[in-house]
């Protein structure tokens, strides 16, 4: 297992993570897995076994009963790895009971550490944004928990960039701990990230942990056009994270699945290496409902993926660049290249020809 720096932190985590949504099985979550404590320790043991140091969880997973079996099933192993939790749903019926006021950051942390069973939480992280609270706010209710010594790091997860760099701002300025890690969905299906977050995290030294590596199961190759799929599956279940073009998506697939072929790898370990070989990218937080997937995934850090084999991933996956960044692509390479390609010098002849306006 390879261990990188989580931002500039001076943390170091496994490139591959563990997330546990898949444990549990209560209210909306039954859809992603129902594994319980007996199951879960073997999940544990496996990941440990192969090196992941990281254990990422939140509240809301199966309404606090995945940070319980979680809790339980690291037991007396609490020193060798490092938990993420998550606030912000709702935990309950008050109409405080959710969102990154104090009031519900505190009580949702100490509610978390009963369930986790332990004195500290090492990576808290606010599971996305709430635009009703003011980030000084905040940062100040998720600095008192590192003071206090409840939590050790703070990290986001589904924020937008201004907030990211907003909150940048507030705890510089008012000399709060900050956030050093944002997690946030990328894959090949969805590689938005690249343009606006890799950099921020890169320039401002905040770790990538990325959730849905394999798009919640797309990317395993398990779905192909025009086949039914398995009604227990997560997708059947809950369809896919967002929208993307499904015609775009099973092209994707087919290279995945050459690629695979050619290397007696599966589908999955393909989608995983690609994401640990993109910049920025600190570990990827994988998810499994079943202990083979598990221990297929785990795989995905025992080869590399060669440079021309990315090329052809990159290719295939590229889609419309983004307003600004179609504009510096045609027009800036210079000065904004894109990761990956080669920067084409600016041509004066475009400005005459009305193209840049
Ligand atoms: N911050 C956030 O908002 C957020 C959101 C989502 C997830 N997360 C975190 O990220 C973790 C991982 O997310 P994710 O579960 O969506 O990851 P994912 O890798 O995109 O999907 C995992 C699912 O894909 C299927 N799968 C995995 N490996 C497979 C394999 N080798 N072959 C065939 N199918 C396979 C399994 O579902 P089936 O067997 O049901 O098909 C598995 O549960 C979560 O546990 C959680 O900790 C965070």
């Amino acid at each position: 297992m390879e261990y990188r720096l989580l931002g500039d932190s001076g943390l170091k985590v496994s490139t591959l993570s563990f997330g546990n949504m898949t444990f549990g099985g209560e209210s909306f979550f039954k859809g992603a897995g129902s594994t319980q404590l007996d199951e879960a320790k073997i999940f544990v043991d496996t990941c440990i076994d192969a090196g992941v140091n990281l254990f990422d969880t939140a509240d809301a997973y199966s309404a606090g009963k995945a940070e319980e079996i979680l809790g339980k099933a690291i037991g007396k192993k609490r020193d060798q790895v490092l938990i993420a939790s998550k606030c912000h749903f709702r935990m309950g019926e008050g109409v405080n009971d959710l969102g990154q006021s104090r009031h519900h950051i505190i009580r949702a942390c100490e509610a978390s550490l009963k369930r986790l069973g332990t004195d500290y939480i090492d990576l808290y992280q606010v599971h996305t944004f709430d635009s009703l609270t003011a980030l000084e706010h905040t940062m100040r209710a998720l600095d008192d928990l590192v003071r206090d010594g409840k939590v050790r790091y703070i990290g986001c997860s589904n924020l937008p960039a201004w907030a990211i760099m907003k909150s940048l701002a507030v705890s510089d300025k008012r000399n709060l701990e900050k956030f050093v890690s944002l997690q946030a969905y990328y894959s090949l299906v969805a590689r938005d990230l690249e343009c606006e977050f890799v950099p921020l995290c890169k320039n401002e030294g905040l770790g990538i942990l990325v959730w849905g590596p394999l798009s919640g199961g797309f990317l395993s190759g398990k779905y192909r056009r025009g086949q039914t799929s398995d009604p227990n599956s997560r997708r059947a279940q809950w369809g896919d994270y967002g929208t993307f073009d499904q015609e775009l998506g099973f092209q994707i697939v087919d290279v995945l699945d050459q690629i695979a072929k050619e290397r007696h790898v599966s589908i999955s370990q393909v989608a995983l290496n690609y994401l640990l070989k993109k910049p920025g990218i600190t570990s990827l937080i994988i998810g499994a409902r079943k202990i083979e997937q598990l221990k297929d995934n785990l795989q995905a850090v025992q080869w590399q993926l060669s440079d021309e084999e990315l090329k052809r991933l990159d290719k295939v996956s590229q889609t419309t660049l983004p307003y600004p960044y179609w504009h510096h692509k045609q027009f800036n390479a210079e000065r904004m290249p894109i990761p990956g390609e080669t920067p084409v010098p600016y041509k004066r002849e475009l400005l005459n020809s009305g193209a840049e306006s």
